[in-house]
């Protein structure tokens, strides 16, 4: 009770240090470590899975409290099929929770959207998604992109695919293919990625937005997920709050 009377108050003069007028616009997590912090506890991976979106929720609260207009968080790549399909199993059944729990939509601001390809995922899994979107879709102040069979790489073939069609059917030129008008072929129309926080001591992006990370500064840290808290968050912000962003000017 002391310490968590502690933390808070530590965390509240770290938070009174936040400049409001320059907040990142577009925060992606990566959110990693949730096997690494079960295993250290003796418990099955799934249960850091758990632990671990349970945590989006709070740094999600956390986030748009704070002002924050766009999160995308990571949950599942286009990789991750490749893990033992036990494990594929528990995180879509998770997933199916997630989106069936209705607290996650309740008490807050955020509206909820979803990137990657969900062609693959199960007729249930679509239906929830559909569901968590319409219901959210009347939220303003933060939208929440959950990265679902999200693939950077595949993100910019399926663009490139469009715009093809588009040139095919004569829609377009060739001398029409811009940076927007690559950037508008994306998944969702979500702004470039402000700053890229990437829990568990990994450096590295695993095809996460890798079109609109191009100017992103970086925030590494060895917490794994399910310990990120939101004074980590707040640290985070802080540290952005710090950098010298030129974009190629002096
Ligand atoms: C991130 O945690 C969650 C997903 C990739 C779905 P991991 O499951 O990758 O956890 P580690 O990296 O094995 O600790
Ligand atoms: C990245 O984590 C994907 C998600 C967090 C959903 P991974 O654990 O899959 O990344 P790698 O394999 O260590 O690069
Ligand atoms: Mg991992």
């Amino acid at each position: 009770m002391i310490f968590h009377l502690f933390k808070s108050k530590k965390n509240e003069k770290l938070i009174s240090e936040i400049d409001k007028n320059n907040l990142p616009n577009h925060v992606g997590i990566i959110m990693d470590g949730n096997g690494r912090w079960a295993k250290k506890r003796g418990l099955p991976r799934s249960a850091g899975h758990r632990v671990g979106a349970a945590n989006l929720k709070t740094i999600t609260e956390f986030a748009s409290d704070m002002g924050i207009r766009y999160i995308t968080a990571y949950a599942f790549s286009t990789e991750n099929w490749k893990r033992p399909k036990e494990e594929v199993d528990a995180l879509m059944e998770l997933l199916l929770e997630y989106l069936r729990d209705k607290k996650l939509l309740e008490g807050n601001q955020v509206r909820v959207k979803f990137i990657g390809d969900r062609s693959v995922l199960t007729d249930e899994i679509r239906r929830e998604m559909d569901t968590a979107e319409e219901e959210s879709a009347h939220r303003t102040r933060t939208t929440l992109y959950l990265a679902i069979n999200y693939g950077g790489q595949q993100e910019i073939v399926n663009a490139v695919k469009n715009i093809a069609k588009k040139v095919e059917a004569g829609q377009i030129n060739i001398d029409d293919i811009s940076l927007d008008a690559v950037g508008s072929e994306l998944y969702t129309e979500i702004p470039d990625v402000d700053l890229i926080i990437r829990p568990s001591g990994e450096y590295r992006l695993s095809n996460f937005l890798l079109w609109q990370s191009a100017y992103s500064e970086f925030w590494f840290s060895n917490i794994n997920w399910p310990d990120f808290t939101k004074e980590d968050f707040t640290q985070a912000i802080l540290d952005y709050q710090n950098r010298n962003r030129r974009f190629g000017g002096v």
